[in-house]
């Protein structure tokens, strides 16, 4: 065969590829763990680990159950379809546990800024104020007296912060 002819140098090169190759299968089987594409492009065995861990939220229908009257304030006004747990945070160890877990109560100015601050990146009909000039540093809930069921335009409430 005359085109092998002074080839060997290619063989020699080609069998570097080929034991290449070979470490890299060995390592791989090595490091790659063992559920890794048992469902897809991820490690199995990783759902159950997120499994194990503990819950944190408890969802709003348990919250509900107990507090009714905040459900009931909540469920008439504009705040209907913000959550519970998105203005008080996780609370599934409060509702486990009631009277030795209990919760602190959110300080309005931090809480109503987070969505209420008026940003250029907000939907135009989301309602946003620029909150030093409509408050002057007031707490919210001076004059938008239930956080559950936020009134519009209710004079400050007698005697400051409810
Ligand atoms: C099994 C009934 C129960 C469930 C479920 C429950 N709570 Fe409570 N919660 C209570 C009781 C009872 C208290 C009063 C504890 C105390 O003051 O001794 C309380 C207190 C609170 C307080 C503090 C009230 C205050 O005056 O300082 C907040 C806020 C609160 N709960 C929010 C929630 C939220 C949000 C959820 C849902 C994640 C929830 N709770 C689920 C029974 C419950
Ligand atoms: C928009 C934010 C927001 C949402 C949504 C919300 N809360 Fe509150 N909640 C507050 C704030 C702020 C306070 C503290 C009011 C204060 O300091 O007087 C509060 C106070 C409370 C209290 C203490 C008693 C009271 O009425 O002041 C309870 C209990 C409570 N919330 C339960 C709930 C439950 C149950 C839900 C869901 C049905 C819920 N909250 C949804 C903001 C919220
Ligand atoms: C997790 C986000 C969130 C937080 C925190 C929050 N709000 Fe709201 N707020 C909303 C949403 C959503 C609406 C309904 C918007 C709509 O109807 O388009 C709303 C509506 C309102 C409205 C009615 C505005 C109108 O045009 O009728 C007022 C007033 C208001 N919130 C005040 C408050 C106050 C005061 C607090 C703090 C106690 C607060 N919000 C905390 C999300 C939030
Ligand atoms: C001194 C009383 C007062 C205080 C304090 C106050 N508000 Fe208001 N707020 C009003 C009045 C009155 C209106 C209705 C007239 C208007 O749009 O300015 C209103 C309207 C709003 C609206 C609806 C705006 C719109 O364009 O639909 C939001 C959201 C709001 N307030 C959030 C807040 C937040 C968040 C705080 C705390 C940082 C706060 N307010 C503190 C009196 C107050």
């Amino acid at each position: 065969m005359n085109i092998f002819k002074d080839s060997g140098h290619l063989f020699k090169f080609a069998a570097c590829f080929v034991i290449g190759f070979l470490i890299y299968l060995g390592l791989r089987g090595f490091v790659v763990p063992k559920t890794f594409g048992q469902y897809g492009h991820y490690r199995g065995s990783a759902l159950k680990d997120i499994a194990a861990k503990p819950i944190k939220y408890a969802g709003h229908q348990v919250c509900e159950d107990c507090h009714t009257d905040q459900a009931t304030a909540k469920s008439a006004g504009k705040h209907v379809t913000v959550n519970c747990e998105a203005c008080h945070g996780a609370l599934a160890a409060h509702a486990n546990d009631p009277t030795s877990v209990i919760p602190v109560k959110p300080d309005p100015l931090v809480l109503c800024a987070r969505c209420h601050t008026a940003t250029a990146a907000k939907p135009k009909d989301f309602p946003q104020v620029n909150i030093d000039e409509h408050s002057g540093g007031a707490p919210c809930t001076m004059c938008h007296t239930n956080p559950h069921s936020p009134a519009m335009g209710a004079a400050p409430a007698a005697g400051g912060a409810k």
